[in-house]
């Protein structure tokens, strides 16, 4: 302490940080299901939810990587379970939101994280790219959030939580149908948090900058273009999948009740740059 600085005399015990921030973030008793859990984004924050502790049920459709992820969050002594579905068609959707409810019981929390990034030029887009990247861009999002929410409001507590995309906000690089999508995604958020706000459901996106994972390998595979695109942010870096593990506790837990609606950049800076 230097001489401008007085120590107080404490009249109260010492803070108890851990339960504090435990009431802040504490996922405890809460299910959580995250679509795309299995790899990247979504994989992340479904650990980071899990070790905030939920139980969480990871959906995607390759069982290798999805029993790999439950595995590693069973090894944190972490509750965890996996739902293979292909959220591609309204059937798979439907039959993943019932496995999943099964696992833990209904969820409080839903991150909708799968997705899929088709995007030939836009003189090419056919109608097969733009039903597919809608079916799981944004039907599957709106499907489970039908699913779900309503349960969620009458309980009195919810988080909806999107995964968005710079294309929701402007084009470029050949934005297409993934840019509608996502622009679609974040106007979901809006008209779920209109709907459920006031029950106690809160719905936001995260929006990601340039984040290396297996969606994006071509980038990871042109080192020239990564650090091309690293610079444009003004972390200096591209995102990593780790980099929403605390936006997203903090989304899905008790204290982010009066943010909904919003879409939140994680993304260096690349947004603003
Ligand atoms: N990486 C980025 O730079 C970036 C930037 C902006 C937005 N995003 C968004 O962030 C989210 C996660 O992307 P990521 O980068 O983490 O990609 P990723 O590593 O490729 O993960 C995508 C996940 O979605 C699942 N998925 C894809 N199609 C599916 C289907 N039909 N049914 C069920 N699951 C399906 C995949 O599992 P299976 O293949 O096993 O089904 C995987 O778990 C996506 O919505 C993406 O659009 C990413």
């Amino acid at each position: 302490m230097n001489d401008a600085a007085r120590e107080g005399i404490p009249d109260a015990p010492p803070p108890a940080p851990a339960a504090y921030l435990s009431g802040l973030f504490s996922l405890e008793g809460r299910v959580a299901v995250v679509t795309g859990g299995s790899s990247g984004i979504g994989r992340a924050i479904a650990g980071a939810l899990a070790r905030s502790g939920a139980s969480v049920v990871v959906v995607a459709r390759r069982e290798t990587e999805l029993a790999a992820t439950t595995a590693e969050l069973a090894a944190h002594g972490c509750r965890a379970a996996w739902v293979s579905a292909d959220l591609g068609t309204r059937d798979g959707v439907r039959t993943a939101a019932e496995d999943a409810a099964a696992a833990f019981g209904e969820p409080d929390i839903l991150v909708n994280a799968a997705g899929i990034n088709l995007r030939p030029p836009m003189d090419d887009l056919g109608e097969d790219v733009w039903d597919a990247t809608m079916a799981v861009n944004l039907d599957a999002p709106f499907l489970l959030g039908q699913r779900f929410a309503p349960g969620m409001a009458g309980r009195g507590y919810g988080r909806l939580i999107h995964i968005a995309s710079q294309q929701a906000f402007r084009a470029f690089v050949t934005s297409g149908a993934y840019g509608v999508s996502k622009a679609g995604l974040v106007a979901l958020a809006r008209s779920q948090a209109e709907a459920w706000s006031s029950r106690g459901v809160t719905a936001n996106t995260l929006v990601p900058g340039v984040v290396l994972t297996p969606l994006n390998a071509r980038i990871s595979a042109d080192p020239a273009r990564a650090e091309a695109l690293a610079a444009r942010t003004m972390t200096g870096r591209n995102g990593l999948a780790d980099d929403f593990a605390g936006a997203a506790v903090f989304l899905a837990g008790p204290s982010a009740g009066y943010v909904t609606g919003q879409a939140i950049f994680v993304d260096g800076g690349l947004s603003v740059h």
